[in-house]
């Protein structure tokens, strides 16, 4: 189901490589370390009743004291993860805006209209783009949602990227792609890198939106750390993989959305155009080493108690107590602070595909967000507190009646 990682992604560092039968001392070359939440289920892998669970895996995050890579220990067959997936872009109006702001960020750049989607998951972005005046095509490896776009009338290939497909692509010359919350799911960079070379020009853009580390340590957002993202990428280790490639980076631009971003744009080494000021200042400021790792772990159980002890007083005194949003993050809450349903009622979601599934590792039922609407109870956490302003606009009537929401992040807050 998954194999260990020991050398690091971006630049190389671990134990090295020896051929079968050769006798070597033991390296002292290890990656560290920082994080660790015990065994966990796959955060996405909701499933009806009697369906099968793809398993259950280490969440160890190790750090690269060469480049500052922070990265999970294992990873996770990309096939279990992707095949069949279950999480939809978001259609929400915070999505919408953002979509807006990264077609600003792309036409101070580029003229070009030929649009290249990396895991185009549903085909939402495509569609958006292709209404503003986009040629658009996508990839993307899950088969239940290209099936999805190319109901939509879309042009999307099911599978991963990688430098065979990218030679089948190459002639539709991609002036834009766009890789959105995929380079972080990706094991093997270098590949992924090789291919992005194949179908990259000398005037394309490459625009790479990733969670950033730096947000994640500063917001304590560990419920973000889940198997699917194998890495939690700092620009120093994006520049230490980009070093002996073509590409360069060329821009990069903070986002607010998933909880604070990077749109990280990437150019040909051999183009024209001038690297932006914000690749470097970046690298001078990042701070993502050791120590900010044991504050964030310390922090990350400090918060897992303090939810773990108030959901445990609320029922004690006999109030009820759910959850909103089945967000990959819900997952990685419930079971790092072993909830059942003794502890939450049920977790509501717009998602169709998550409806009378189960929350990953428990019993606590995935319903549909009517019952929430009816139901009033007393407490809801806001596991998807990425769109909680929409949230708590769409949903009045919860706080009217007298119930409360708990944010987690940054500190937990009952409002
Ligand atoms: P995400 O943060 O990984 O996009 O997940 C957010 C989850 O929350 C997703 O499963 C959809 C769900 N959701 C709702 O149930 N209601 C909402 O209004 C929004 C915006 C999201
Ligand atoms: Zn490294």
């Amino acid at each position: 189901m998954y194999r260990a990682l020991i050398r690091c992604r971006a630049c190389g560092y671990g134990p090295p490589i020896v051929a079968d039968g050769i006798k070597v001392e033991k390296s002292s070359l290890r990656l560290k370390t920082v994080f660790d939440l015990g065994i966990q289920p796959l955060a996405n892998d909701f499933t009806k009743e009697g369906g099968e669970h793809a398993g259950f895996a280490p969440l160890k995050v190790q750090l690269c004291p060469q480049c500052s890579l922070a990265q999970l220990s294992v990873v996770v067959r990309p096939d279990l993860l992707y095949h069949h997936y279950r999480y939809v872009t978001s259609q929400s109006e915070t999505m919408k805006a953002h979509f807006e702001t990264i077609r600003r960020l792309i036409e101070t750049e580029t003229s070009g209209r030929r649009l290249l989607e990396i895991g185009s998951n549903d085909g939402f972005l495509l569609q958006w783009f292709g209404e503003r005046g986009y040629q658009v095509f996508g990839v993307d490896p899950a088969e239940n949602l290209c099936k999805k776009a190319k109901e939509a009338g879309l042009n999307v290939r099911a599978a991963f990227w990688d430098r065979r497909i990218a030679e089948e692509l190459k002639p539709k010359l991609p002036q834009v792609i766009l890789a959105r919350h995929v380079f972080c799911h990706i094991d093997d960079w270098r590949e992924f890198v090789l291919a992005l070379d194949m179908v990259c020009g000398r005037d394309t853009i490459i625009c790479i939106e990733v969670p950033y580390v730096g947000d994640l340590l500063r917001k304590g957002e560990f419920d973000t750390v889940y198997h699917e993202h194998t890495s939690y990428l700092s620009i120093k280790a994006l520049a230490a993989l980009l070093k002996d490639t073509n590409l360069a980076i060329h821009r990069v631009e903070p986002l607010e959305i998933h909880g604070g971003a990077l749109f990280i744009m990437l150019r040909r080494k051999d183009t024209d155009r001038y690297p932006h000021k914000t690749a470097s200042q970046f690298l001078n400021r990042e701070e993502c080493g050791e120590e900010a790792w044991r504050e964030f772990d310390i922090r990350a159980h400090g918060k897992i108690g303090a939810l773990q002890s108030f959901v445990n007083c609320a029922r004690t005194n006999g109030k009820r107590v759910v959850g909103y949003g089945a967000s990959a993050k819900s997952t990685v809450w419930v079971n790092a602070c072993q909830f059942d349903r003794r502890h939450l009622d049920y977790i509501t979601d717009t998602t169709a595909e998550k409806l009378y599934t189960f929350s990953p590792g428990t019993d606590i039922p995935i319903v549909h967000v009517s019952t929430f609407a009816t139901d009033q109870p007393d407490y809801a956490i806001c596991f998807a507190w990425n769109f909680f302003e929409e949230i708590r606009a769409k949903e009045k009537l919860f706080a009217k009646g007298g119930g409360k929401w708990i944010i987690p992040h940054p500190e937990i807050k009952v409002i």
